[in-house]
């Protein structure tokens, strides 16, 4: 497989959304407009919320684009996982009551199987617990054999966040061999560690949540996929952690540079590092989209 470089990759994704029909949108900023249940963009879906629910008319029906995120719910894993981060790019492709599961599920294992070339062999399905629908479609359409489709509840295959549109989810998980695993007895899809990666997910956004549990039927039936691009990027240049792929990698360079430290030294000194050069990123993106820092919280709290 070539060791695509980040901005190949998304150039790629773009690129194979387009030939289905996708128009390519911009990165929208990643401070929410009219959305008061997000302090910041989260996911490429966040931005679109008013074209799942019928609310307003997108621009086309098929829409893909290369999203800003901030998510700090991971925070705490930042710097000691491979695969955490607070700021990353998400790739997405989206429709507004056009297609469903059918053409979103091939085109997402035709793009990480025909496109970037990962081996079919060491990618694996998860769907929604009863999502008999999507089972079929990865069984029998793409031909994934039944032991290599897992089924996860509601945690892991149902995609929400607060009030919105959300759905059940079918994600894709890239073995990374036993190198990054954990080797405890029942290291499997959807362990914890760094040896099963979730490169993407495929959201089939049919509902929406009140933001108190209580969801009701969509107008239409919508898809909402995301991938993370820096972990995209990871398995496909084989390096250890989002911290080693190309752009990053060149970032965490200048770190250690300018803190006058050796990466891969010690462990300690490796986690501070990455997350600097994490919140280097994240601090960056916002500020260019207008959000200023300030270390004083009456500051803060004076502005609002
Ligand atoms: N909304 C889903 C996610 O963020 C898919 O785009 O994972």
């Amino acid at each position: 497989m070539k060791k695509y470089g980040v901005n190949e990759l998304r150039k790629m994704f773009l690129d194979f959304m387009e030939s289905k029909g996708h128009l390519v949108m911009k990165s929208f900023s990643l401070v929410p407009q009219g959305d008061k249940s997000l302090l910041l963009i989260n996911a490429g879906m966040a931005p679109l919320k008013p074209y799942f629910t019928g609310a307003e008319k997108p621009p086309r029906t098929r829409v893909t684009t290369c999203q800003k995120c901030i998510r700090t719910g991971d925070i705490e894993n930042v710097g000691k996982t491979a695969r955490h981060g607070t700021f990353f790019e998400m790739l997405g492709n989206f429709s507004f009551g056009d297609y469903f599961k059918k053409e979103a599920i091939h085109w997402s294992w035709e793009f990480l199987t025909e496109v970037v070339g990962l081996d079919a062999n060491r990618l694996y399905p998860s769907i929604y617990l009863d999502d008999n629908e999507a089972f079929d479609i990865w069984n029998k359409e793409v031909g994934i054999p039944a032991e290599r489709i897992f089924r996860f509840g509601k945690e892991d295959n149902f995609w929400e966040h607060g009030a919105g549109p959300c759905g059940p989810c079918s994600e894709i998980y890239y073995d990374r061999g036993e190198k990054y695993g954990c080797g405890k007895p029942g290291c499997t899809v959807g362990c914890d560690c760094d040896r099963y990666m979730e490169v993407w997910n495929n959201v089939f956004t049919q509902f929406e949540n009140d933001g108190n549990g209580n969801y009701t039927t969509l107008k239409q039936k919508n898809i909402d996929t995301g991938m993370g691009l820096e972990r995209l990027a990871v398995v496909v240049q084989d390096v250890d952690s989002i911290f080693d792929v190309d752009t990053i990698c060149a970032l965490r360079n200048l770190v250690c540079e300018i803190a006058h430290k050796e990466y891969e030294k010690n462990y300690a000194d490796d986690v501070s590092i990455r997350l600097i050069t994490d919140h280097i990123r994240s601090a960056t993106f916002m500020i260019s989209d207008g959000i200023m820092p300030t270390n004083e919280v009456a500051a803060m709290f004076s502005a609002v």
